[in-house]
Parts: C-alpha cells; structure tokens; sequence
C-alpha cells in the first residue's frame, strides 16, 4: 500500500469508511471490514530531522495512528493486534458507546496480552471530534505514542476534507540528545505534582508544522490535546477564530470568546471556526509561560472573497437533564503534593507511612484511592445524576466521564466556558467547586477519573454503575 498519497478504503457490508487523511498514516482494512490496528514498537524522529531516533509504541507503524473517519450512526469495527510486550486495550474517547466496546482494561475488558487481538465493534451516535488511546498503564502507553485522531463526519458535512484539518497536539519529554525520555516514565514527582509535562511539541507529530490555506473560505479546525498532563493555553482571538464546538459537541452557533487564555486540557478538544483573510499568515500559540510559543503556522494564499461563509454545525441529539429531581452525589477530591492529606484507603486498607511511596497511590476521590469493589454511586438508567465537585488540592485537574457527556451546570470562580456546554472532559482548578449533570441513559461500568493520567494511575479514579 502506498502510504505517501492521500486514501479512500471502503468497507464492506455497510460498515464505516474509513479515511486515512495525513500521507503519513496508513492501514490496512481486512476483507471481513475490520481496520487492523497494530499495537508494537517502533523508531520515529521526534526531535529534528537530523535529529536521532526515539523509541516510541506506536499504531501502525505512526504516532499518531490512523485517522478513523466514519459518519455518524455507521459502524465501526477494528482489530486490535498487541505486539507490545505489555497488555494493553483502546479506549474510544468521548464516544457514547457499548459499555463492553469501552476499552478499560480491568472494568470493562481484559487487558489483551501480548501477542494477543481483540476486535471493538461499535457505533458512534454523535458526530463530532473524538480521539483514541491506550487504556491500561496510559500513563505509560500514552506517553510512548499510542493515540489517533476519530472523527464522526455529520450526515451532511459542513466543510469538505480540504477545510476539515484535525490538530492532534502533544508534548513530549525529550532528553538532551532529542530522544524520548523513559527513564523518567513513573517519577514520583510528576505523580505526585502535576503530572507528566513535556519539552517539545509536536501536531500530528511533527514540529511546528504549517498547513496552506485558502483566503476568504472557511476552515474548521479540530484541536485534540494528546498530552499525558499538559494544558495548552491558547486565544483563538488572536487569529479570529470562533468556537463551534467543545469535545465534539457542536454549539448553536460560532462564539466568539470574551476572555482569553482558552484552556485545553488533557484529551479535551475544541473546534475552531477561522476564515483567514488575505496575506494574515498566522499560528496558534502556546501562551501561558512567558513567551508565547506558536506549535503550528498556517499560510494564507490567494485572496478575500466577497462572500463571507455561513456555517453552522447540526448538534447532536443529547439527552438534556431533568433537574427537577435528579440524583445527587458529590466528589472530594484530595492529595497530591502541598494537599492536606488526610485519610486515604486503598484497595480497603488504610494507608499509611511508606504505603503511599511503595503502592504509588497519592491523590483520593471521596478518601478513596483508585477503583474499589464498590462502585461511587450505582444509579437506573435514565436516570438524571448531579454531580458537585470540590478540588482539595493543590493541582487543576481534568476530569472524565466515560460513555456521557455532561453539562456544567456550575463553577465557581474562574469562568472558563462560555453558557452550560456539553463536555466530556473539564478542567477543575485548585479550591474551585463544579457542578455537572448528565442523564445516565447508557447501562454498564463506567470510569470518572482525572485525565491528567498520571494522577489517574496514582488515584484519582472511580467508577459508577448505569444499571
Ligand atoms: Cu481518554 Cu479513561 O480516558
Ligand atoms: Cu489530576
């Protein structure tokens, strides 16, 4: 197969088809409609071109792996083969899927072994702006390359593939000789401040790439933050941009932002809307430390058009929450370095002196370190479930639902989204309390857990029952 052109592949049986967009992805869709996806190691240059190579696990060969494109309602049926020398199992994030196609080794799947494959068969009910990962030791596997960019396509696309450009962000923690730093994979401090940060960013997984676009159309532009822990800071004011849309979930209509810097967290996305104007190259900008750092540049060629695009993206059909009488929980969250400690159990022991050291567990959802045989709160489907949140921490963090999405019904202080968005992910700041609902229409075992992975990995998970 020719990975250095642009290719269509479709499926079978009425399956998904399956776009592979950069020339650089590539895959291979077997005669029985499943997209293989290998999990195995490989050499990739993330540093310069004449840089050395870093040892990396990728899919397919690529970090990112393929983009999966599929329209909305299709079906979705890929093959994962494990050639890594640990288990491991994809989570499909942000998709309101079959709670046994989620992907959680150890809640809703085995772990597959080395050597092993295990085939996810499912559909995505809402278009939108997804992404894949490993999901067992992510802290890990995901700071080594294993994600990729899945994109659900409205039933009638508002842009076509030329002004639809997915921005898969990372940043990497490279040693002095430009290779990725294992070594410092699981450090005690990242785990127990604010997660694994890098020193060297990359976009589809290159550097500062720059894309070529046309003056006067419209383009959208999907933003993924692949980061194990990283928050990118940026301003879409900067370069005129609009948001329609926040984890996937479109708005009614383009908003234009009355404060800057926009958070993007961990595995949270945004879409931009920018019509760029005619000689007004830009960049979008890292702009929290210091010196803004501009991660990708566009060039813009030809000129103004006298039309000036109207776009509006469908939204998807949620399921609003009934707050007239929902089910209320709330969630502490606590430890990590500069907290106030307190009380911590788990797997149903106290812990206490070097415990935390030996076992790696710091942080506490309700006291509670990691999953416990019990769920956080077990509810019936349909269900609408309210949420209150308070960070007793020191650290911001961003937090998951699996399989929902959620409104923010409240936050206190810092006002960082724009009405009462749809999200999958949201950040939460030091002492600051929020308040999410959702209605809880999808049986099974789902994950809430800070996306920041290695607090994930160091506590900060939980799971709720949809019965
Ligand atoms: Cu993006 Cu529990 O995952
Ligand atoms: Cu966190």
């Amino acid at each position: 197969m020719q990975p250095t052109r642009r290719q269509f592949l479709k499926t079978t049986l009425g399956a998904a088809v399956i776009t592979i967009a950069p020339p650089s992805f590539h895959a291979a869709l077997g005669d029985d409609g499943y997209l293989e996806i290998t999990a195995g190691p490989s050499m990739k240059k993330l540093f310069r071109t004449d840089g050395p190579e870093s040892q990396l696990w990728t899919y397919n060969g690529t970090s990112p792996g393929p983009e999966i494109r599929a329209k909305r309602g299709e079906r979705i049926k890929v093959r994962l083969i494990n050639q890594l020398e640990e288990p491991t199992s994809i989570h499909w994030h942000g998709i309101r899927i079959d709670n046994a196609m989620d992907g959680v080794s150890g809640l809703t799947q085995k772990a597959v072994q080395p050597g092993q494959t295990f085939e996810y068969d499912f559909i995505a009910p809402d278009a939108g702006t997804y992404w894949y990962h490993a999901h067992n030791k992510s802290w890990n596997q995901v700071a080594r390359g294993l994600y990729g960019p899945l994109i659900i396509e409205e039933d009638d696309p508002a842009f076509d593939r030329e002004h639809d450009l997915t921005l898969l962000i990372d940043d990497w923690r490279l040693k002095r000789d430009g290779t990725l730093d294992l070594a410092s994979l699981g450090s005690l401090m990242d785990w127990t401040h604010g997660g694994r940060l890098g020193n060297w960013l990359t976009v589809n997984g290159q550097s500062a790439p720059t894309f070529n676009l046309n003056a006067g159309e419209a383009y959208r532009l999907r933003l993924i933050n692949a980061s194990n822990a990283r928050t990118f800071d940026i301003d879409p004011n900067r370069f005129d941009a609009t948001v329609i849309g926040y984890d996937g979930q479109a708005l009614d209509e383009p908003v234009k932002l009355n404060y800057s810097p926009l958070p993007l967290g961990s595995a949270q996305r945004v879409d931009l809307l920018v019509v760029p104007k005619a000689g007004a190259d830009f960049a979008i900008e890292q702009i929290s430390s210091g010196k803004p750092y501009p991660f990708v540049h566009f060039k813009v060629e030809g000129e103004n058009k006298n039309t000036i695009p109207n776009i509006r993206l469908t939204q998807n059909n949620l399921p609003e929450p009934d707050l007239s009488n929902p089910k209320k929980f709330k969630l502490n969250m606590s430890g990590g370095a500069m907290g106030r400690g307190g009380k911590m159990i788990y797997n149903g022991k106290a812990l206490e002196g070097t415990d935390f050291q030996t076992l790696k567990q710091f942080w506490a959802f309700n006291g509670v370190a990691n999953l416990a045989e019990a769920p956080f709160f077990s509810v019936q489907r349909g269900e609408t479930v309210v949420i209150d949140l308070f960070n007793d921490t020191a650290f911001m963090h961003g937090m998951h639902v699996h399989g929902h999405h959620f409104r923010i019904l409240h936050r206190a202080g810092r006002n960082i989204d724009e009405g009462k968005p749809w999200r999958d992910t949201f950040m939460i700041g030091s002492t600051q309390t929020t308040q999410i609902a959702f209605v809880a229409d999808n049986p099974g075992k789902w994950l809430l857990h800070c996306h920041m992975l290695e607090h994930a990995a160091a506590g900060m998970t939980t799971w709720f029952e949809v019965t």
